[in-house]
């Protein structure tokens, strides 16, 4: 599996990353979370004021803003410039805003480019919206995982719990909802299922279920 690429797309929470994380681990392939390249733009823009409206201001930030990952045990942690933002980009604050940053078109270009550069000389698992469809157009798997709203709140919101974050489940309930409207709606390579991907419901599986149905395509399809 030295050079395979692996695209996993999905609405927020549908456990893109848990399930890509595993997979990587297993099969040596690089992790590369999408998402959180473009949280951490947001969280660059919200700590320096950068008007998130503003595609201009965004761009000439993202060009000083270098991010790379790092992996752990049990993930990676991440870093814009030097600075360590793990923990930051998960914020309310950034979850709630990032969708804004993400649909400007010269912004996605750009994370497109990078995106597209990690992936030329390493085996990955790349997770995200629009990366079966725009980022690795001709990856070797494509998987688009789905769980409806309540599932995926109830997910998080357990999660939430074991990390002693206050949440509210019909808060996250909107959260969720919200963001897929405005990340499906969007002009620029909404997300949406390619042609060629399958799609696997998790909202009746377990993560381990879902990390042995993609292993099993993996053995059968590439
Ligand atoms: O995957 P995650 O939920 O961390 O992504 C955060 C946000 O980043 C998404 O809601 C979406 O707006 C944006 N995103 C994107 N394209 C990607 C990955 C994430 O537009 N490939």
């Amino acid at each position: 599996y030295k050079n395979i690429t692996i695209a996993i797309d999905g609405p927020a929470s549908s456990g893109k990353s848990t399930v890509a994380k595993k997979i990587a681990k297993d099969l040596n392939l690089i992790y590369v979370d999408t998402g959180a390249m473009y949280r951490t733009l947001t969280y660059e823009a919200l700590k320096n004021n950068v008007n998130i409206k503003d595609e201009e201001a965004l761009l000439d930030l993202l060009s000083h803003t270098s991010i790379t990952f790092e992996r752990t045990d049990d993930g990676q942690r991440v870093f814009a410039n030097e600075e360590e933002v793990t923990n930051e980009i998960r914020q309310n604050n950034v979850t709630n805003t990032v969708s804004v940053v993400s649909a400007h078109p010269r912004v996605r270009q750009e994370m497109v480019r990078r995106q597209q550069k990690m992936a030329k000389s390493n085996g990955v698992i790349m997770d995200g919206r629009d990366i079966g469809t725009v980022v690795l157009p001709n990856s070797n798997l494509k998987i688009f995982l789905v769980a409806s709203v309540k599932e995926r709140a109830e997910r998080r919101h357990k999660e939430n719990k074991q990390k002693g974050i206050f949440s509210d489940l019909e808060q996250l309930k909107r959260d969720i909802a919200d963001r897929d409207y405005k990340d499906s709606t969007r002009e620029t390579s909404p997300l949406k299922q390619a042609d060629d991907a399958i799609r696997i419901d998790t909202t009746k599986l377990t993560i381990d279920e879902v990390v042995e149905t993609i292993k099993n395509l993996i053995n059968t399809k590439i």
